[in-house]
């Protein structure tokens, strides 16, 4: 097991950010906040990763969605969303993306993500399901939802 950490957002760790693919609007606004001397070094982030050494070479984003906000569940509650996920290709394949779910699932919650093309494997091996719907929502979504094993809640 890696030892996962919550990301602190400075200069530094949104440095590190430029080397993943899905640097995006959320980094580009962390990024704008700091500069405007909003935030600095927030430890409050949504942002957990895996370093190697000093250098960052995977995270992933995770937050709490409210029960009353959830549209996912039946009946509706609290769940974890994890986006972002992502490890740099030199380290790819070594056990990182496992060990940062696994720290999500350590949560308790339901998990959702919207996974990208060609990681079905990964997903498949860390347990996450299609989301079964009776109605057709979210066009271009293929959420996919781990439950943690006590369902008799
Ligand atoms: N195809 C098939 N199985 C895969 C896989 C892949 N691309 N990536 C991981 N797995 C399997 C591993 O073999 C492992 O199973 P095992 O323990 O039974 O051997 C399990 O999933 C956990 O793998 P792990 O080493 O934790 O994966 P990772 O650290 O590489 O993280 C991703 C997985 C998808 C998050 C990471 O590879 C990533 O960010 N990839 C970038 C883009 C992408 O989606 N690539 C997919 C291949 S093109």
């Amino acid at each position: 097991m890696h030892k996962v950490e919550r990301l602190v957002i400075n200069y530094k760790t949104l440095e590190e950010f430029k080397k993943f693919k899905e640097y995006g609007l959320q980094e580009l606004s962390m990024l704008e906040d700091l500069q405007e001397n909003i935030v600095e070094n927030d430890s409050d982030s949504p942002f957990y990763g895996i370093y190697f050494g000093d250098k960052l070479v995977a995270r992933m984003s995770l937050y709490k969605v409210e029960k009353h906000l959830d549209q996912y569940f039946e009946p509706q509650r609290d769940y974890l969303e994890l986006w972002k996920l992502e490890v740099l290709p030199d380290y790819q394949r070594a056990g990182y993306g496992q060990s940062l779910v696994e720290f999500a699932k350590s949560f308790g919650l339901p998990i959702k993500t919207n996974p990208r093309v060609k990681s079905a494997e990964f997903w498949s091996r860390m347990n996450f399901e299609p989301v079964k719907y009776d109605m057709e929502r979210d066009k271009g979504e293929n959420p996919l939802i781990w439950y943690p094993s006590e369902k008799a809640e």
